[in-house]
């Protein structure tokens, strides 16, 4: 399944963002999520599994949209597309990623945090951000303040949402979805407490304003 950022972005209200310690976990945890009404994952290559979990999921559970996430380097958006990636998101936005981006068909989702980098995103026709981190950089009040300038440009929140926030988010017309990583601490991974997840899930769904 080949989406834009657009469509990957308006997947779910809430992109789970994952980091896997085992690649045995990869399945379960797709599950759980797919369970509690989540189809897309974002698993960081801050892990060694991370890749292989993303090469597992896609092949093996295709209704769930796997992407990497922290993709910092030119050699991880390679290993990204090749494990079978649906989007890359990175924390960051340098020339190296856009061009890379550029030889591949999958999204790339870069991170901005200000508006120099917004304009760096759109002068490649990169209208699809993630904002970085979140809530340290000014949180809503922030993309409240980029929706003047840049009326064009659509955001995935990330870093330091939770429940109590997520909405001050999510009733933004700038925002199309969060990510985060509240429903899937490592420690419930770990105890393969997956019921729990999808528990969590479910709920935060019910809690978020566009589910
Ligand atoms: C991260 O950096 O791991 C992601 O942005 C998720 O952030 P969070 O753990 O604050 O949800």
């Amino acid at each position: 399944m080949i989406l834009d950022a657009n469509g990957v972005m308006r997947t779910s209200p809430i992109v789970p963002v994952v980091v896997v310690d085992n690649v045995s976990e990869a399945l379960d945890l797709a599950k759980a999520l797919h369970n509690g009404g989540i189809s897309i994952m974002e698993i960081t290559l801050r892990t060694k599994a991370g890749l292989e979990a993303i090469e597992k999921i896609s092949k093996e559970f295709p209704e769930m949209l796997v992407g990497a996430g922290t993709v910092c380097t030119k050699q991880d958006y390679i290993n990204a597309v090749n494990a079978g990636s649906n989007f890359v998101f990175s924390p960051g936005i340098t020339d190296t990623l856009i061009n890379e981006s550029k030889k591949h068909t999958i999204p790339f989702i870069p991170g901005v945090s200000s508006a120099s980098e917004i304009m760096i995103a759109r002068e490649n026709d990169l209208i699809h951000c993630k904002l970085f981190p979140a809530t340290s950089v000014g949180g809503a009040s922030i993309l409240k303040a980029f929706a003047g300038p840049f009326p064009d440009i659509k955001f995935c929140p990330t870093g330091g949402i939770n429940l109590d926030n997520i909405n001050d988010f999510l009733s933004l017309n700038n925002v199309l979805c969060v990510g985060g990583s509240w429903m899937v601490s490592k420690k419930l991974i770990k105890e393969k407490k997956f019921n729990e997840i999808t528990e969590i899930v479910n709920s935060s769904l019910k809690i978020a304003l566009k589910d």
